[in-house]
């Protein structure tokens, strides 16, 4: 075997390539407005111009590199581009890159403490410090995710473990007629994973019930007891409930103390989600849209989303991490912990699906240090400022309605010019207004429907948006309608 069939790559060709990198990235970074925020990709193409089957030989990270620019970049939507403000716009952070580098470096499995103590303990710090600039309590204990719709899915797990008789996690759930059917709560508004994760966790679809919400898209208490009643009534086993702080469509806030209140009535785990506007409570004046979270028995915040840590990082609180663990903890012999007293550490492969674990607190870590409170504050306190500008020009205008309440940074509204009053028109009018914006390559928006009505959704999330890509916007959007 000759020496360039083993070990590693040379690490003066690692230095060289690993220059020319960070300069691509700072380029990229400096000017994503090169690029059309939307990929023109159409589908196909990227998989077209890359070969059936992987090299047979070595290929020099150089080529690799030069295809990456070639074949790869134009199949991206640029979720760094300032004026992305579809979904969530969310983008990662210099720091965030800067850790990203470290992670791969490292390449640590967090699984147990012992398999790398700073990735444990970090993630401890991390998520505590992330706790108190939410203002949480202190009983809150903290397990990093991949993402929301997993935190989500590990809630309905450790409440349906925390079912009292059911011994869901020795007997399972299928064919048994000891026991009633469990049912859970979420509003029509509910982000989609919530249910997945119920599906997932044998729950079934049937039984996750949707509460009609408000005019202003806010889960009806009255509606949930009315449910839970019913339910009970019909021997059925009321069990988890979700609240959402800023739901995906149109950003609307669930009344948490009420749906406490229900929760503790009847025996429910209250679940929030608040993987995007949650993390709007580090703002002080805005603290109070987590008004009831600490009477909850978990939630789930993004740093990934609203908090410019890069893909992907979920952070998952609990007030009952034993429940948690006993929902997951399975320790087979290869796995024990022998060196270290059992009960003095944690061992995070207990508190979730994933046994390997990437080091993410590294990410936000260095998030949170690069720039503090203060700067966090100022970010979010900014992309909340630029959806009010917006808010009030769509307001002033004649031919455009917003349609919620905006109390986050997503805008929803449409075009209704003045005379143009039928629904299926103005469905079709939007669509093609938000389809020709796009097309433009400079901005990019996405839709949700309202009681019917096609609306836009323009998010600011994005660490480089400033007032003038939001005033481009505006300005496009009222050119082409
Ligand atoms: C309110 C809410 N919850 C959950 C999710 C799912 O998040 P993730 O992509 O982290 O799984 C989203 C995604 O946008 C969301 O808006």
């Amino acid at each position: 075997m000759s020496d360039q069939l083993q070990g590693e790559i040379d690490l003066q060709e690692f230095r060289q390539m690993g220059y020319q990198l960070v300069d691509w990235i700072a380029d990229y970074l400096g000017h994503p407005e090169q690029y059309p925020v939307l990929s023109r990709s159409q589908p196909g193409d990227i998989k077209a111009q890359l070969p059936p089957a992987a090299p047979e030989e070595a290929e020099p990270l150089a080529a690799i590199i030069a295809d990456f620019e070639k074949i790869i970049v134009p199949g991206i939507t640029h979720w760094n581009h300032p004026n992305f403000f579809a979904y969530f716009s969310i983008t990662g952070s210099v720091p965030g890159i800067l850790a990203e580098m470290l992670i791969a470096a490292l390449n640590v499995n967090g699984m147990l403490w012992r398999t790398s103590p700073a990735a444990t303990e970090l993630e401890e710090v991390t998520l505590d410090w992330l706790r108190q600039l939410l203002g949480l309590p202190a009983d809150l204990r903290g397990v990093i995710m991949d993402g929301a719709s997993m935190s989500s899915m590990v809630a309905v797990a450790a409440a349906r473990e925390a079912v009292a008789g059911l011994d869901v996690r020795r007997q399972g759930l299928a064919g048994r007629t000891d026991t009633p059917r469990l049912r859970a709560y979420i509003s029509d508004q509910t982000h989609s994973s919530v249910e997945k994760g119920a599906i997932v966790l044998g729950i079934g679809q049937e039984n996750v019930v949707k509460i009609p919400s408000d005019d202003q898209f806010r889960m009806i208490p009255a509606a949930l007891e009315t449910a839970v009643l019913h339910d009970l009534a019909a021997g059925y086993r009321p069990f988890f409930v979700c609240a959402t702080i800023g739901t995906t469509s149109t950003t609307s806030i669930d009344p948490v103390p009420a749906i406490a209140d229900l929760a503790e009535k009847y025996g429910l785990w209250l679940h929030v989600d608040g993987a995007y506007g949650g993390m709007a409570a580090i703002v002080p004046e805005m603290r109070h849209v987590l008004d009831g979270v600490a009477r909850a028995d978990s939630l789930v915040t993004n740093p990934h989303k609203w908090l410019f840590t890069p893909m992907d990082l979920s952070a998952f609180y609990t007030r009952h991490p034993d429940v948690l663990k006993r929902a997951f903890s399975l320790l087979p012999e290869y796995l024990r912990n022998t060196e270290t007293d059992a009960n003095a550490v944690i061992d995070y492969m207990d508190y979730g699906v994933q046994l390997g674990r990437r080091f993410r607190s590294l990410k936000l870590w260095f998030v949170l240090r690069a720039y503090g409170r203060e700067g966090l504050v100022a970010r979010l306190r900014e992309h909340m400022r630029l959806a009010q500008q917006l808010a009030e020009w769509i307001d002033a205008a004649p031919d455009f309605e917003r349609l919620a309440p905006t109390p986050f940074s997503t805008v929803c509204f449409r075009a209704h010019p003045r005379g143009l009053d039928d629904p299926d028109q103005l469905n079709k009018l939007n669509e093609q207004l938000m389809t020709a914006v796009n097309a433009t390559g400079e901005i990019f928006l996405s839709h949700t429907k309202l009681n019917g009505a096609y609306t836009l959704r323009l998010a600011i999330g994005n660490i480089r948006t400033e007032e003038a890509h939001v005033k481009r916007a505006w300005e496009l959007l009222q050119e082409m309608v």
